[in-house]
């Protein structure tokens, strides 16, 4: 990773240090939460969909936001767990033949294509009730109200005015791609990326009973930054580095700031979001460094 900008930041190598570590504090309540897999095929394959690699990068921005409130860790732990399953059902959701149709999420062949699309349809079901379950355990927060808007919000983030409405209009848009315009696109990607992203930094002022709306500037703008990104990948990038088939995006004439703007300026817009979502955090001082780091690994990262 470069700097990018003068503003103080941890060095690359410290950071994905640091994502690993969240990634696998996440990783081991997932299985303390999970049913562990059996010869019910359905948990098996929710076992498949969870463990399968992702980088934890939501629940790391949890996680992290979280430490600016001194937050406990297992409640964010909690929060953290909640996101990457509502994520996770997304993806196998998002990779379905009736979706984009994909074969390979994460380096492995999808649910749909290991087991069968009845499966893939009732992993996503499952992993979006279970969310809202975990949420709903006193573990999250010992105040009933805490939970009960944690669930609210998240339900907001995922569901018909949040990431689903934005997975909608990103598939109605792969028919007439040409009449998006750049403020349609970005109203897309925002609902269907940027809900969740918005949701991870929410969870942490909520859990402190803290309305901090500079952390949720830095969400809007990192999430936006975050799918760009994605779609800079899909065209630029490789499958061993992204684990996912390569090339669908414009394969399929999906509306993204890539095929609008053209690939430089893509990338300029990623830098002025990663600035704007620095400057966002000033307000915490040398606390934020490490998100911080988070806006430009959104931008630089190879997968
Ligand atoms: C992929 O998200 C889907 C998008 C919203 C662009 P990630 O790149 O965070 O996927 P994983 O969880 O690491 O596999
Ligand atoms: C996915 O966007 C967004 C959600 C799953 C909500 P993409 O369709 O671009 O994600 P990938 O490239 O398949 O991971
Ligand atoms: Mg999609
Ligand atoms: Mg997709
Ligand atoms: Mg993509």
């Amino acid at each position: 990773m470069k700097i990018i900008n003068n503003k103080k930041s941890l060095n690359p190598h410290d950071f994905l240090k640091e994502l690993s570590i969240c990634c696998d504090k996440t990783n081991s309540h997932l299985r303390r939460l999970l049913p562990p897999k059996s010869e019910q095929k359905l948990y098996d394959a929710i076992n498949y969909a969870i463990f399968s690699g992702g980088k934890r990068f939501r629940a790391f921005l949890v996680i992290q936001a979280a430490k600016l409130f001194e937050i406990p860790v297992v409640r964010a732990l909690q929060a953290a767990s909640a996101i990457e399953i509502i994520h996770t059902y997304s993806l196998v959701h998002d990779d379905l033949p009736s979706m984009d149709n994909d074969d390979f999420r994460r380096g492995k062949p999808t649910i749909h294509i290991k087991w069968d699309e009845a499966t893939a349809v009732l992993v996503g079901d499952a992993l979006q009730a279970f969310a809202y379950q975990i949420l709903s355990f006193e573990e999250t927060h010992p105040k009933s109200e805490v939970r009960l808007n944690l669930i609210r919000t998240l339900s907001e983030a995922s569901g018909l005015k949040g990431m689903v409405l934005g997975q909608s209009k990103d598939l109605e848009a792969e028919k007439n791609s040409k009449s998006l315009e750049l403020k349609d696109i970005i109203n897309l990607q925002k609902l269907k990326t940027g809900a969740l992203f918005n949701w991870s930094l929410k969870s942490a002022n909520i859990l402190a009973e803290q309305n901090h709306d500079s952390l949720e500037k830095y969400a809007d703008s990192i999430g936006l930054a975050f799918q760009i990104k994605d779609d800079l990948l899909d065209h630029e990038g490789t499958m061993e580095q992204t684990g996912k088939k390569v090339g669908k995006d414009n394969a399929a004439g999906k509306a993204t700031l890539v095929s609008l703007l053209g690939v430089e300026n893509a990338k300029k817009r990623c830098l002025e979001l990663c600035e704007e979502a620095c400057d966002s955090l000033d307000f915490f001082g040398t606390k934020s460094e490490i998100l911080k780091t988070a806006a430009r690994f959104t931008i630089e990262r190879g997968f």
